[in-house]
């Protein structure tokens, strides 16, 4: 490896770190690959499978058809749901918000105060370090798709309970049906074992991909490949794991094609 390239590397590293609020940099160099990959197994005629269909009084001008059928599910079903008791709580509900075609989407748990004001996933503290995440990715927030497991927010951020989660995972299986993203990145333990069907903890889940069914059933229907990593929450409270995610975001990216910014 040249000067020039080392020196680049320890540029782009550094820049990432800051981004990140990580202090050292990792003994092992991450390989970016430059090229724009096709992940297998995703996308392919699925994409277009038809779900909620977006008719002419939910669809604003310049909506995607992606983007009309996102909007029907939640004008029609998420805005009004009394599935569980949590309605009778929120401010409103909240639905997510992205890039309705993205490649990459980020699940979390449920909705925080500031989320449950403003009505919008990830506006909160956990949400700007999402942010910090997906600007060291290379991307910004409107490149991507952020979502939550439940769609209102419980009293005083308590986990969810597995009845709330019942009834509210089906629109988020819905609204990942109309994304058809390459990737899902779930954050923490209750979106990762949701989406993965799985009573196994974040602890060891994180650090390698999984096959996501929109099914619900492992082995039924098409796939798409899942990364759990830590919730943005967990890492302010415990900053010394964000390099365990950054390197979960690195496989992310290497499976994307994408390179760091500043990277070549
Ligand atoms: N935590 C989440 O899981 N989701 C949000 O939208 C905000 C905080």
């Amino acid at each position: 490896m040249g000067l020039a390239t080392l020196k680049q590397l320890l540029t782009q590293q550094l820049r990432t770190d800051q981004l990140l609020g990580l202090r050292s940099v990792p003994l092992v160099w991450p390989e970016f690959s430059t090229s724009k990959k096709e992940v297998p197994g995703a996308g392919g005629d699925s994409r277009n499978a038809p779900t909620a269909r977006a008719d002419a009084s939910h669809t604003q001008a310049g909506d995607s058809p992606q983007a009309g059928r996102l909007r029907l599910l939640d004008d029609t079903q998420v805005k009004s749901c009394t599935k569980c008791s949590l309605c009778k709580e929120r401010t409103q509900t909240v639905f997510g918000q992205g890039n309705a075609s993205p490649r990459l989407v980020f699940v979390g748990e449920a909705p925080g105060y500031e989320e449950d004001q403003q009505g919008l996933a990830f506006v909160g503290r956990a949400g700007q370090l999402l942010t910090r995440m997906i600007t060291a990715m290379g991307l910004t927030r409107d490149e991507v798709y952020i979502c939550n497991v439940l769609k209102c927010r419980p009293p005083k951020n308590r986990d969810p309970s597995a009845e709330e989660i019942l009834a509210c995972s089906p629109y988020l299986r819905e609204q990942l049906e109309i994304l058809q993203p390459e990737v899902v990145v779930s954050l923490g333990s209750p979106a990762s074992k949701t989406l993965l069907n799985t009573a196994e903890g974040i602890g060891r889940l994180r650090g390698r991909f999984h096959d996501f069914y929109l099914s619900g059933h492992s082995g039924d229907g098409p796939s798409v490949p899942l990364m759990p990593t830590y919730h943005p929450a967990y890492l302010l409270r415990s900053p010394s794991e964000k390099r365990k995610t950054w390197s979960d975001l690195q496989m992310v990216m290497s499976r994307l094609g994408l390179t760091p910014p500043g990277g070549s």
